[in-house]
Formats: structure tokens, C-alpha cells, sequence
């Protein structure tokens, strides 16, 4: 087909998306990705310019690529800055030789920015920000066309954004608990080699509830493990606590795993043996600092079924003692695969609420799941898609367990 008719039932797509849906933050980032993909880029970044506030320019949204949660610009500063400055369309092919070019953002992501079309974002009297179209990936020069296709996703957006008030939600700056930049994971040798994480970069933020989501096979447990130091990556950084995991001794990820690690996956695996406070004092006694078996029971709410043994315990009740068992050595980070995959509604909300407790209390938390309905308790939710984290979203009201519905 030819590109510009095609390009013109892309802006009509685009129009429809920022007319129907039913929240605006979710049609630019739906609109931002189809021009994406029109486009055959990597990534897709929208900056917003708040320039009563502090003055600098904020990404809200983004699609592949780096994860910009926190990062923020001076205006002039970089490409972006120059674009919101002067409210010119700017088409760079190579930004790492341009004079403008800041780097900082990819010196600290690890992502490596290369070709880059940015278009302003003009409402009635003022850039109000810009867009970013980045790593065409054919290799080739942004067209007219494609050029032409971002000023109007620019246009409609300014458009969309004046006539409602868009609440731009900046993300405020967290400290990073742990950050993986580059992080790539090869299975087998030879012919059998299958490379399942091709790059992935994320920051987990102190404090944040992280919902990973993404197809079946895509590597979202694989990521889990390399997070949590049960498995290393083949090449790429895992900091933590300016550490990086990725090249330390076996005895170092194991004393990082006990001390700072807490799991909670789909199956309980409780000793059928012991009670339920047995079960936590067995891994209480193996982690430095612990609060009592009888405190973690407590927190969710099983304190009464302490002498209880697995098998006197419903399916909900046992998960709750495996995150009890989580608790009990107040790790830094709570690592969940599919927690509530085995269970039914009722109970997935019941283990939900504990968990929602949990992140109340402080404690981070990383939740792979494909049950896209439980991404609404998150603070942020990853896509994964290709190897790559393809997709971030912030949730600003973030949804308690208790509404949810499936
Ligand atoms: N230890 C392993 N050896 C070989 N292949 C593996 C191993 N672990 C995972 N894989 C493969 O990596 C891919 C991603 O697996 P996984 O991370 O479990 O996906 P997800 O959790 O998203 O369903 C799958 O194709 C799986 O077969
Ligand atoms: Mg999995």
C-alpha cells in the first residue's frame, strides 16, 4: 500500500483513539504506539514542558526504549529542550555526533539513542512540549511522510490535551532500589541457543508496587530470577545497592537472596511437616535481621492458624502463610510470580488484599501476572514484549483489591 494512504488512515485511527477513550492518558500512549510501529521505530516518547511549575520538560509517556521514570530536562537541554525552545520540527539521523545532543539520559538507561524525528507540541499560544519518534529501524532517514505522520500525532495530541485539561502526572523522583541496564539472557548452546531477554532496562523504584505483564514464554519469570539472584544474566548490569549482581560470587548472590529477597510464587511450597509458624521459623533462622514467625502471621492475618499444619489450611490461607514466610526476614524487595494463578476469584482478591497491606507497610513489590486486571492496583505496570520492556504505564490511582473484577 502506498505509505501516505496508509499514513492517512493512521491519523484517522489516531482521531477515533483520542475521541472513544475513555481516558486521554491512555489514548496517547495508544496513539503514540500506532505511529510507532507506522513509522517501523523503536521507541516513542511524549514530553510535556511545565513551565509554571519547575520549568523543565517531563516525559509522561513513553513506548520502548529506556525507562525514563523520574528523568526530566532543562529547557534547551538536548534535542528535546531545543525542539520545546524554538517549536521546530527536528529530524536528526545520527544524535549521538549532533551538537545538541545531551546524553546524559542514555548514559544513564544504557539505551543507546540513534536516529530521532521530534516534533513541538503547539497549542493555540505556546510549545507545550514534544514528541519523540526514535531508532527507525530499517536504518534509514525519516521521511517526508513519516515526518508529516508525526507533526499530525503532535497536533492531535496538543488538541486532545487543551480541550481536557490533562492531569500530566510527573513521576516523582524515587530512589532506585535495583536497576538492570542491558540485561540479556541466552538459553542453551549451539543450535538450541534461544536468546529471551534481548535488553531489558528498568529501574524498580523504593516503595512502588511493579506489575510485570506480557505473553506466556516471554521471559517474564526468567527476568524475576535474574532480579531476585536466582539465575544471572548473560551479559548486562543488575545493580543493587551499587553492587552489580551480574558478576558476583555464588556465596554473594546467596547471601543477597536471604538477606533482601523475599518470594512468593504459584505454587505454596510449604513443608507439609511443619506448622505454619514452623514453616516461617525454618527461613526466619536463616536471614540476620527477622521479625517473629508470630508478627509475620499476624500481618496477614493468620495468627490463629499458627499451629496449623498446610494440609488444615484453605489454598488462600497457605498462600498467605507463603507470604508470611516472605515477611518474616523483611527483605527489601517481595519478588511475586503468579501468586494468584492456582486460585479462584475469591480467593486471589483475599491474597490480594495481603498484599496490598504489604505495599501500604512499605515494601517494594514486583508482581509478574497475566491477568491484566490486577495491573489496576500497580503504581506502574510493564509490558514485556520481544525480549524488551515494550511498554510502561503509571497508574495514578491506583485501584484497591477489593474493586477488581473478573
Ligand atoms: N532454564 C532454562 N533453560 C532453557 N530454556 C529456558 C529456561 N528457562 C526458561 N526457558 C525458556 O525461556 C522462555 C521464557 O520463559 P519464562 O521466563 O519462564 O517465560 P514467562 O514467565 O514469561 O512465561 C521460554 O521459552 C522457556 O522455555
Ligand atoms: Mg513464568
Amino acid at each position: 500500500m502506498n505509505q501516505r494512504v496508509n499514513y492517512t488512515q493512521v491519523v484517522w485511527e489516531i482521531t477515533r483513539q483520542l475521541q472513544e477513550s475513555e481516558s486521554l492518558e491512555k489514548a496517547l500512549r495508544i496513539s503514540l504506539g500506532t505511529v510507532v510501529r507506522a513509522v517501523g521505530a523503536e521507541a516513542g516518547t511524549i514530553w510535556f514542558y511545565d513551565k509554571d511549575g519547575d520549568g523543565r520538560i517531563h516525559p509522561s509517556f513513553w513506548i520502548g526504549g529506556a525507562d525514563l521514570t523520574g528523568l526530566s530536562l532543562a529547557a534547551g537541554e538536548g534535542i528535546a529542550g531545543s525542539v520545546v525552545e524554538t517549536g521546530k520540527t527536528t529530524v536528526v539521523r545520527d544524535c549521538q555526533s549532533d551538537p545538541r545532543w545531551a546524553g546524559r539520559f542514555d548514559a544513564k538507561t544504557g539505551f543507546v539513542t540513534r536516529s530521532m524525528v521530534c516534533v513541538p507540541l503547539l497549542n493555540k499560544y505556546e510549545t507545550i512540549g514534544c514528541i519523540q519518534i526514535i531508532n527507525k529501524l530499517d536504518g534509514s532517514l525519516y521521511n517526508d511522510a513519516d515526518v508529516e505522520l508525526c507533526e499530525n500525532l503532535a497536533m492531535l495530541t496538543a488538541i486532545a490535551v487543551d480541550g481536557n485539561g490533562l492531569n500530566l502526572g510527573f513521576s516523582q523522583e524515587k530512589p532506585t532500589l535495583i536497576s538492570l541496564k542491558n540485561v540479556t539472557k541466552t538459553f542453551g548452546t549451539g543450535e538450541m541457543q534461544v536468546q529471551v531477554l534481548k535488553g531489558i532496562n528498568l529501574d524498580v523504584r523504593e516503595g512502588e508496587f511493579l506489575v510485570i505483564l506480557g505473553e506466556s514464554g516471554c521471559g517474564k519469570s526468567t527476568m524475576l530470577n535474574i532480579i531476585g539472584g536466582m539465575d544471572q544474566p548473560t551479559s548486562g548490569n543488575v545493580i543493587f545497592d551499587g553492587k552489580d549482581y551480574a558478576s558476583a560470587t555464588e556465596e554473594e548472590l546467596t547471601a543477597f537472596r536471604r538477606k533482601s529477597v523475599g518470594f512468593v510464587f504459584q505454587a505454596y511450597n510449604l513443608m507439609p511437616t511443619l506448622t505454619a509458624e514452623e514453616n516461617l521459623d525454618f527461613i526466619g533462622e536463616l536471614a540476620e535481621t527477622s521479625m517473629t514467625a508470630a508478627e509475620a502471621l499476624a500481618s496477614v492475618g493468620l495468627l490463629e492458624k499458627r499451629s496449623n499444619y498446610p494440609g488444615q489450611l484453605s489454598g488462600g490461607q497457605q498462600q498467605r502463610v507463603s507470604i508470611a514466610r516472605a515477611l518474616v526476614k523483611r527483605p527489601r524487595l517481595i519478588l511475586a510470580d503468579e501468586p494468584t494463578a492456582a486460585l479462584d476469584y475469591e480467593t486471589s482478591i483475599e491474597v490480594l488484599s495481603v498484599l496490598e497491606n504489604v505495599i501500604k507497610a512499605g515494601t517494594t513489590l514486583l508482581m509478574v501476572t497475566h491477568n491484566e486486571e490486577i495491573a489496576k492496583m500497580a503504581n506502574r505496570v510493564i509490558r514485556m514484549k520481544g525480549g524488551v520492556v515494550s511498554e510502561v504505564v503509571f497508574n495514578h490511582h491506583p485501584a484497591s483489591a477489593r474493586e477488581l473484577v473478573w
